[in-house]
C-alpha cells in the first residue's frame, strides 16, 4: 500500500491506512470536498484519473466534428459563434487535463494514452457532420446531454473536478443555446432547411441518449462512484431528465423526437421509450464507428505538427528559469 499523495512514498502501516480511510469516509459522509493534498482510497484515485482524463480527451476530440464546420458556416455571424464554441470545448479539455493532473498523472501520459488508443472518449464524437444541420443538432442534443451529466459534476466529491466543471457548465449552456437556435432558423425556414433539421435530429438524437451509458443494471463502475459522491444520479435517472428538457424544447423546434413509443407515463411518472439499440452503442465503443480512425489520426497529426511548439515552449521555459537561478 502506497501513501497515495502524488509526492509522497513512504510506506504507511495497516493501522495508519485504516486511520486515513476512515477520515477518507467521513469527508465523504459529510460532503466535504477531497483535495489533492488529502490521502484517498488508490481506486478513488484510479477512478478519478480515468473519468477524468476521459472527460478531458472528449472535449479535445469533440472540437473535430464541428471544427469541421468553421470554414463552411453559412455566414460571418455563425462562423465567429462556432468558433468561438468549438475554443471553449478546448479550453474545457485544459482545465481537465489540470485537474487530472492534480491526481499525479501527466499530461504526456495522457496524450499518448488518447493518440495511441488506450484511452477513452464519448463515442459521440465517432459519428460524422454531413450537413450544417448537424452544427444545431450537437449543440442542443451533444451539449444538452453533455449538461445533464455534467451539472450534478458540479458537486463531485473531488474538488479539482467539481470546480472545472463549475466553469465548463456555463460554457455548455450557451452552446445548447447555440444549437437550439441553428435548428429554430432551419425549421423555420425553407422546406428543404426544415428537412434538413428534422434529417440530422433524426441522426443524433439515439447517440446522444447513448451517452448517459448503458442502462443502470448493466452499469459496472456506477454504484462505487455513487458511493464516492463523484456520481450523483444513475445513467438511467439522467437519461429520463433529459427526456424530459428535450420534449418541450422539440415543440417549439418544430421537430420530432425520432421515438414513436415516447411518451409520458403517469403511473410510473417517468418517460416511457423504446428500447436503445445498444449493439451499435458496443460497435462505436470498440472503435468501428464510423470515424474514429479519422479522429485519432487528426489528433496524432495535429500532436506531431505541434512538436515544435512544444519544444520551443520548454526550451524558452528552461531559459527563463536560468535567468531566475542567475538573479537570485
Ligand atoms: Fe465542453
Ligand atoms: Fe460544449
Amino acid at each position: 500500500m502506497t501513501l497515495t499523495a502524488p509526492d509522497a512514498s513512504a510506506r504507511i502501516d495497516a493501522e495508519q491506512e485504516a486511520e486515513l480511510q476512515a477520515r477518507f469516509d467521513a469527508l465523504i459522509e459529510a460532503d466535504q470536498r477531497i483535495e489533492p493534498r488529502d490521502w484517498m482510497p488508490d481506486a478513488y484515485r484510479k477512478t478519478l484519473i480515468r473519468q477524468i482524463s476521459q472527460h478531458a480527451h472528449s472535449e479535445i476530440i469533440g472540437m473535430q466534428p464541428e471544427g469541421n464546420w468553421i470554414s463552411r458556416a453559412p455566414s460571418l455571424k455563425r462562423k465567429a459563434i462556432l468558433m468561438a464554441k468549438v475554443q471553449d470545448e478546448a479550453g474545457h479539455g485544459l482545465y481537465l487535463y489540470s485537474a487530472a493532473q492534480t491526481l499525479g498523472i501527466s499530461r504526456d501520459e495522457m496524450t499518448e494514452q488518447l493518440i495511441t488508443s488506450r484511452a477513452r472518449y464519448s463515442s459521440i464524437f465517432n459519428y460524422p457532420t454531413p450537413t450544417w444541420a448537424d452544427m444545431g443538432a450537437i449543440g442542443w442534443l451533444v451539449d444538452g446531454a453533455a449538461i445533464c451529466n455534467q451539472v450534478p459534476l458540479c458537486r463531485a466529491s473531488y474538488g479539482p473536478y467539481g470546480r472545472a466543471m463549475v466553469r465548463i457548465c456555463k460554457e455548455e449552456s450557451f452552446h445548447q443555446r447555440q444549437g437550439f437556435e441553428i435548428l429554430l432558423e432551419l425549421s423555420q425556414g425553407t422546406p428543404e432547411q426544415h428537412a434538413m433539421a428534422q434529417e440530422s435530429v433524426d441522426r443524433w438524437y439515439w447517440p446522444a441518449l447513448m451517452m448517459f451509458g448503458p442502462p443502470d443494471d448493466e452499469s459496472p463502475n456506477s454504484a462505487q462512484s455513487m458511493a464516492w459522491k463523484i456520481k450523483r444520479f444513475s445513467n438511467d435517472e439522467l437519461r429520463q431528465r433529459f427526456v424530459g428538457m428535450l420534449v418541450p424544447q422539440a415543440e417549439v423546434l418544430g421537430l420530432t423526437l425520432p421515438d414513436p413509443n415516447l411518451r409520458w407515463n403517469e403511473e410510473r411518472q417517468a418517460w416511457d421509450m423504446s428500447e436503445i439499440d445498444w449493439t451499435e452503442f458496443n460497435e462505436v465503443l470498440a472503435g468501428r464507428g464510423p470515424a474514429n480512425a479519422q479522429r485519432i489520426q487528426h489528433r496524432r497529426d495535429a500532436h506531431e505538427e505541434g512538436a515544435w511548439v512544444r519544444e520551443a515552449a520548454a526550451a524558452y521555459a528552461e531559459k527563463q528559469a536560468a535567468r531566475e537561478r542567475v538573479a537570485a
